[in-house]
Order: C-alpha cells, then structure tokens, then sequence
C-alpha cells in the first residue's frame, strides 16, 4: 500500500467505520448466514469443505481466481499451513482491516525468529488497525502498546474491546520520531509492513532501540527487494495493470534490499544480532492475499495482484529484520529540547 492511495483510503475507512459503527467478530460463537459476518457484510463466497482451495465469486468485470478461502463450521478462514496461529482467525475479520498484504501471516512470520513471553511488553508499531497488537496479546498474552500515526484509536480500541484483549492492547497515535515512553520500557518492539515509511534513516534504529530493554529484541517485516533496482524498476511493475493500477509508485523507492537493511541496522552501536532474510514465497502470500482482497470486495483499492504474479518474485519479497539492544546508551536526536539541554540554545 501506498501513500497517496493510503491517504485517500484512511479517509473511505475511517468514513466505513462511522458509517459501520461496528467490526467483524474475531470470533467463532456466533454463526451467520454462510458468506455473512456477523454484521450483515458480504464476506468471500466460498465452498463449504475441508482445507482445499475453493473457487470464490468475486466482483462484475474480474475472472475467478483461486484462492485458499476455506470454510470451517461455516466460517470462512485464509489458511495456510505456513501460518497456523493466523489460520484460525476469521477471514472476514482479517479481510475488513487489512491495509494490504496479511498482516498475520507477516506477525506469524516474524515471530518464528522474535519469542514472545507472556506478559511482555511489547510496542506494536504502525500498528493500522491493529490486528497485529490482537494478534500479540491473544497468542502470546503479550502487554502491547498499539501505536499508529494515520488510524484512530477509538477504532482500535474497539477492535480490542471485540477481540477480548481489552486488559492487553492500549491504542494510542503517535508520530515514530516522538514516542511517548519511557527509553527502555519495552521488552520487544514490533513493526509490520510500516517501518518502510518512517525507518529508512540512518539513524532512527538508534532512536527505536533506546525502548527496548538491554537484550529487547527488535523485528521488523517491510515490503523489500530481492536485488538492487541499478537500471530502475521493471516494467512489469510500472505499466498499468488490467484494472489501470500502477504497482510501482513514488513511494516505492523505500522498498531496499536485505544487504541495505542490513547495513543501515550493523552499522548502530544499539543493536547486535542483526539478521535480516527474506520470507519464503513472500511474493506469492502477497498475490494471494490481494487475490483474496479482490475476492471478497474489501479493498481500499485497486489490486496488486497481477503485477506481483508477473514479477513473480524476481523484483518483490518481503524482508525479516532482527536485532538485540545493546547496553549502549545514546542522544536521542529527535527531541526537540535537545539545542535547550545541550545549552545551545541562547
Ligand atoms: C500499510 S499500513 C500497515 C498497517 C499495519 N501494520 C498492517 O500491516 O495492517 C502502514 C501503517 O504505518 C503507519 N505509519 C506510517 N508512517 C508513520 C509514522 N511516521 N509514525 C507512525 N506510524 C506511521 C500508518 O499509520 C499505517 O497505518
């Protein structure tokens, strides 16, 4: 997802949210007619059956697509054997806060290499809808602060309330560069699909990591690519797709390789342990979560999917990184009384 597009569409959700007053339960309890959620939306129509792929109807003017949209006593859940804590979330809840690629599925990931101990806490940033800070409290019983610039927590707060983890998910805005806590408060810090936009400077891992315990861990899953752009995108990702969708936007110069994510974290005194690897078919999760997007009818606008499918995972992934506080204490150059406190201000 992409800045103008993302702008244009906080404003539609925001407007759905109002207009809704309402989100899909989580929840398995209450049964709905089958391709409903519990608040009347139009959720993916799909096979009822086991754990095959099913042949879902999709809008006017599109072809079918075959994506794994499963029905499990008569709910619809995305399943993937790569991602079995995601899988047993509702569809309908997952596809009605996306904000594009399947943000659990991105969690889940991260998570193989980021332990969560229960009670922890953890900073969920760029949280969106705040899927990911449910996600963190109900599998692991984590502490999370959910924090996000453009959605408003009044939304997330009641996306927890549904959810259940109202003693566990604080929602709050706040600006990446001005976080209001403690330097280190948290146990972990999170960012999903987010870090692209505000974490490219050299130096805000050194500001991120002063909230991290010594010994916190820091993870990250950003949209990234497989090598260096030297001669500029491919075409396949520049020319407009069957429904005039440009995949590759202004924006996209903040997609950097894993060696340049890499170099930006090896190179703080803040964290060790740096790794960063790319997801195992990340390209084709991506496709199919926009496949299942266009499906369902939830999008905030146009898909991705069939730019991604050209590419086919020669330009696009997505990248894990991973990093450990040090002990090392620092400035924090993004404090604006810095000039008063260093006494150059006069
Ligand atoms: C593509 S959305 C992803 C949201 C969510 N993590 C998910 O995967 O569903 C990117 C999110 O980054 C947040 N974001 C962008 N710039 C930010 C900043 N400077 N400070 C805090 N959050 C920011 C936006 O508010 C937005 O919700």
């Amino acid at each position: 997802m992409f800045l103008p597009e993302l702008t244009e569409a906080c404003h539609k959700a925001a407007e759905a949210e109002t207009l809704k007053g309402g989100g899909a339960s989580i929840e398995r309890p209450l049964r709905a007619p089958s391709g409903r959620s519990i608040d009347g939306r139009v959720l993916p129509t799909v096979r009822k059956g086991g754990r095959k792929n099913a042949n879902i109807a999709i809008r006017p003017g599109s072809r079918p697509q075959e994506v794994d949209v499963d029905m499990q006593d008569d709910r619809p859940v995305l399943a993937r054997p790569e991602f079995p804590r995601s899988s047993r979330y509702d569809a309908g809840w997952m596809l009605g806060n996306q904000m594009g690629p399947n943000a659990l599925w991105l969690l889940e990931w991260l998570c193989e290499r980021l332990p969560i101990a229960a009670g922890a806490r953890v900073l969920d940033l760029g949280c969106g809808k705040a899927m990911t800070s449910v996600f963190l409290a109900k599998e692991f019983g984590a502490h999370v602060h959910a924090v996000d610039l453009w959605m408003d927590p009044d939304h997330n707060w009641r996306r927890a309330v549904e959810a259940g983890v109202a003693d566990r998910v604080c929602p709050l805005r706040a600006e990446a560069h001005a976080l209001p806590f403690a330097a280190g408060y948290f146990d972990a810090i999170v960012s999903i699909d987010a870090f692209h936009y505000f974490g490219t400077d050299l130096l805000y891992v050194d500001y991120l990591a002063r909230f991290l315990r010594p010994g916190g861990l820091l993870g990250v899953v950003v949209p990234g690519l497989v090598r260096p752009l030297a001669s500029g995108p491919p075409l396949w990702l520049t020319e407009p797709q069957s429904n005039g969708k440009v995949f590759w936007d202004d924006s996209c110069r903040s997609f950097l390789t894993a060696e340049a994510w890499r170099t930006l974290w090896a190179g703080s005194p803040f964290v060790s342990a740096v790794s960063v690897d790319a997801q195992p078919d990340g390209w084709r999760h991506w496709s199919d979560f926009e496949r299942a997007i266009e499906a369902s009818g939830t999008g905030l606008f146009p898909s991705d999917a069939e730019a991604l499918e050209k590419d086919a995972g020669r330009t696009m992934t997505f990248l894990r990184l991973l990093g450990s506080r040090t002990g090392v204490a620092g400035e924090n150059f993004y404090d604006p009384t810095l000039g008063l406190r260093a006494g150059a201000e006069r």
